[in-house]
């Protein structure tokens, strides 16, 4: 055991660029996600809105500077019909949301309000399509009315909805868990699916487009191994992978009342992230040495039981400091293989699962996974500094987990930013860091940490955990020395 943990950073190895797109955000039609969430209706007179969007909302994520949002799924995808939701509102069919609770919905959130919407945040839009129900005209007709400038059928329909430009959406999910709720395929039948699709959709005239294959889950990696052998480079752009961090999938236990124990074991999972993302990257390294397919990790965050009261398929769960925790472990694992992972999707971005975002009416509050995510913005499209970390172990009965992870990076006016993770329960963490190559003259920081790791922000106190001045911290020539105190995230700032 040290007694301290050791960061060592080469100032002068910067190569990669952090892909913005790894911040990304996940919006499904679930629960309160987009109906009660983003989407309050055109005629709601009490809650600020821009053609029904909330207002709020769309200041908070702006501040995030969200790259991308995922959208209509999720399992939701693969039964979505995306002409039911353009044209006039009152004249949308319905659709049961058999994924999740079974509700109807009226399709008054469809393809014009999602992409304008996004043009509202500034982020990239990134359509996951329907492959489960839907076939490959539906999505071939979906990117004419979406990206199609000149004259067609599907762009008039676009300008008789009254937009005449194309959105020129560039990420394209081919379907979704495919393997499981997107229709059970074995992954050699998928693959060959995943051709299919993608022959035919290189054609919105510009071909500046990103496909992404619907991926594993977790550690299945003959899954990603087969779709790297069974589909040619030059169609392939992404490689999805979903994991979530749990207690017990059977037995998930409640958000925010929980033992240290089943902490431990939610932070087990997020660490597993590491050994997740360096095995897939493994496979797709053997077929692709150039690197030209990207790791896109669209489904991660904490999973737990339903809020008491609500809807159990609307997976709404509070957001406490061990969701920190997990945002925290799970960006520096992205950061760190920015090489192969070019994008990632919290999920949920608004009152579902790991939201950043709860609502209650005209209430809103931004969770602790919020302000991880804000804090580590700094590092969007900066360049990695690569580094090699020697940590303590987090102890809890037999079990044993790296107690501080650490990613940095180096922006473009050459200021370079440190974000470090203490995920002990118990004990403060001096780690000491050494950076090599480079002088820097000042160090700032900000912390994000509570009393209890169970703290979490609610509509009564919604400022309880929020990130504030971090002075534990000297600069000593090219020798930084930080205390990180239990269930801690800070990140610095080196100038
Ligand atoms: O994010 C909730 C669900 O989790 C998604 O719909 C699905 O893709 C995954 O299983």
């Amino acid at each position: 055991v040290f007694a301290q943990n050791i960061i060592t950073i080469d100032a002068t190895a910067a190569k990669t660029t952090i892909n913005k797109n790894i911040y990304g955000h996940f919006a499904e039609h679930l629960g309160r996600c987009i109906y009660d969430g983003f989407y309050v209706g055109e005629a709601n007179k009490t809650i600020p809105n821009t053609d029904g969007v909330r207002n709020d909302i769309i200041a908070a994520l702006k501040k995030l500077k969200i790259p991308n949002l995922r959208w209509p799924g999720g399992c939701f995808a693969d039964t979505y019909h995306w002409k039911d939701g353009v044209g006039p509102k009152d004249k949308r069919p319905s659709i049961v949301n058999t994924n999740w609770g079974y509700v109807t919905e009226d399709n008054s959130f469809g393809t014009n309000d999602f992409l304008n919407m996004c043009e509202l945040l500034g982020t990239e839009p990134y359509l996951s399509g329907n492959v489960g129900t839907g076939t490959v005209q539906e999505m071939l007709d979906w990117m004419q009315y979406t990206n199609f400038d000149s004259k067609s059928p599907m762009s008039d329909m676009r300008r008789q909805n009254g937009r005449d430009k194309p959105w020129n959406v560039k990420y394209w999910g081919i379907g979704n868990e495919t393997y499981g709720c997107g229709g059970h395929m074995t992954a050699e039948y998928y693959a060959g699916m995943y051709r299919q699709y993608v022959s035919f959709m290189r054609n919105d005239g510009k071909n500046n487009l990103s496909f992404v294959a619907a991926g594993a889950k977790n550690d299945d990696y003959h899954w990603t191994e087969t779709l790297m052998k069974g589909v040619p480079l030059y169609m392939l752009d992404g490689i999805a992978m979903h994991h979530y961090s749990y207690v017990d999938w059977e037995k998930k236990g409640s958000a925010s009342v929980f033992n240290e124990t089943q902490y431990f074991k939610t932070m087990k999972q997020a660490v597993w992230m590491e050994e997740l993302v360096a095995r897939h990257s493994a496979i797709m390294n053997k077929y692709d040495p150039k690197k030209k397919v990207g790791l896109v990790v669209d489904e991660w965050g904490g999973w737990y039981d339903v809020e008491p009261n609500t809807n159990p398929g609307f997976l709404y769960q509070q957001n406490t400091m061990r969701d920190a925790m997990i945002a925290g472990v799970t960006l520096n694992v992205f950061n760190n293989h920015a090489d192969r992972v070019r994008m990632a999707n919290l999920a949920q971005c608004v009152n579902v699962l790991q939201a950043v975002i709860l609502t209650d009416k005209e209430k809103m509050i931004l969770t602790p996974s919020y302000h991880v995510m804000e804090m580590y913005n700094v590092h969007q499209n900066a360049k990695l500094l690569p580094l090699t970390i020697q940590t303590n172990k987090y102890v809890l009965g037999d079990g044993k987990l790296p107690a501080v992870s650490a990613s940095a990076s180096i922006d473009a006016n050459l200021a370079a930013h440190i974000s470090l993770v203490n995920i002990d329960a118990k004990k403060t963490q001096k780690t000491t860091v050494n950076l090599k190559g480079r002088k820097f003259s000042t160090v700032t920081g900000r912390i994000l940490t509570s009393k209890r790791v169970q703290d979490c922000n609610s509509f009564e106190e919604p400022d309880k955990v929020q990130p504030v001045i971090f002075k534990d911290v000297s600069l000593n020539g090219s020798m930084l020395t930080v205390s990180l105190p239990p269930f801690s995230l800070v990140v610095l700032e080196l100038k």
